[in-house]
């Protein structure tokens, strides 16, 4: 594996869960594997799960670690070709990616999109030109549109959360929000649930009110609802999530009925355990009495982070050595 971007990076979904859950029964039986091996962890919006994550799952192979807060202690950054750079910005990426490859055997990412041209958001331009200058493998941390670690993470929680026969229904439920959220999250849950359920592992469905539709690249398969009520019953996993609308881009409709998650829609399930990648905002998003009852799967999710992390890196480095 020489990038991490998108679920089309991994050949198998069940495969790399079941390496993860290995992981997470014998976290340093691999760690001689990244010794003098250096990741680089490069930051341009905040986080707290991936950046502790990933680098506790680096420690457990063995690996040094640099984190770079590029939003707040890099030079302010020219990601555009051909711009004579006589305003504020100072280090253009194609110079900075480089460097940064001198530094490190593998390079992480993060990149929000700016929600405002969907083109350029959805072009990815500025992770793609991060990983053709740096010349070195790169582990998504969250780009424009996806976020890769995360989505392993919750097929690893999903899976681990299973006992029953057959196969589990899995809900994306769209969420309120005060504030206009990239689609990234709920982009990437949906292409890797669409890639479980083609390999037979899972029934998804994704639901939101009118106009919050997805791009229709990252639901191949999937059943599409408006109607909570309907897709709530029978549920076993229900992942909970905000974004703004893809269509008119970034932008966040009036929704009349109450979307939040709480006790008397979860009650419709099928005893369904509730996941967030988090950070979520009580009972706007989600209810706190889901969040502090029974059914909550979120810091065990947050915790599954660590082997998906590892289980990359992992990989990453099996090809450099
Ligand atoms: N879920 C997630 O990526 O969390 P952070 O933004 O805190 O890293």
């Amino acid at each position: 594996m020489n990038k991490f971007f998108s679920v089309k990076d991994v050949p198998n979904i069940g495969e790399i869960v079941n390496e993860a859950l290995a992981l997470k029964a014998a976290p340093n039986a691999h760690e001689a594997l990244g010794k003098h091996k250096m990741l680089g962890l490069v930051f341009l919006n905040p986080s707290l799960r991936t950046r502790m994550s990933t680098q506790k799952a680096a420690l457990n192979l063995g690996m040094n670690v640099i984190v770079m807060n590029m939003d707040k202690d890099g030079w302010a950054l020219e990601t555009q070709d051909g711009v004579v750079m006589n305003g504020t910005t100072v280090e253009h990426i194609r110079e900075a990616a480089a460097v940064m490859g001198e530094y490190c055997d593998i390079l992480g990412l993060r990149s929000f999109p700016k929600l405002k041209d969907r083109e350029e958001d959805y072009s990815e331009d500025l992770f793609n030109k991060f990983m053709n200058f740096c010349k070195v493998p790169v582990v998504s941390l969250e780009s424009a549109t996806r976020h890769p670690l995360q989505s392993l993470t919750d097929i690893i929680t999903i899976t681990e959360n299973w006992s029953k026969p057959g196969k589990p229904k899995v809900v994306l439920a769209w969420a309120p929000h005060v504030k206009a959220l990239p689609q990234a999250v709920p982009n990437s849950f949906s292409e890797w649930m669409c890639q479980a359920q083609a390999e037979g592992l899972i029934d998804f469905t994704v639901v939101h009110p009118s106009g919050y539709e997805l791009a229709e690249e990252f639901t191949p398969g999937a059943n599409i609802s408006n109607n909570l009520t309907e897709s709530l019953a029978d549920a076993d996993f229900v992942y909970v999530k905000n974004w703004s609308s893809y269509k008119e881009y970034g932008q966040v409709y009036p929704v009349s009925e109450n979307w939040m998650l709480d006790n008397e829609k979860l009650a419709l399930t099928n005893d369904a355990k509730v996941m967030h990648c988090l950070p979520v905002r009580r009972d706007l998003e989600l209810a706190s009495e889901i969040l502090d009852g029974p059914n909550s799967l979120v810091v065990k999710e947050a915790g599954n982070r660590v082997w998906a992390a590892q289980v990359v890196l992992k990989r990453m480095l099996e090809e450099l050595s």
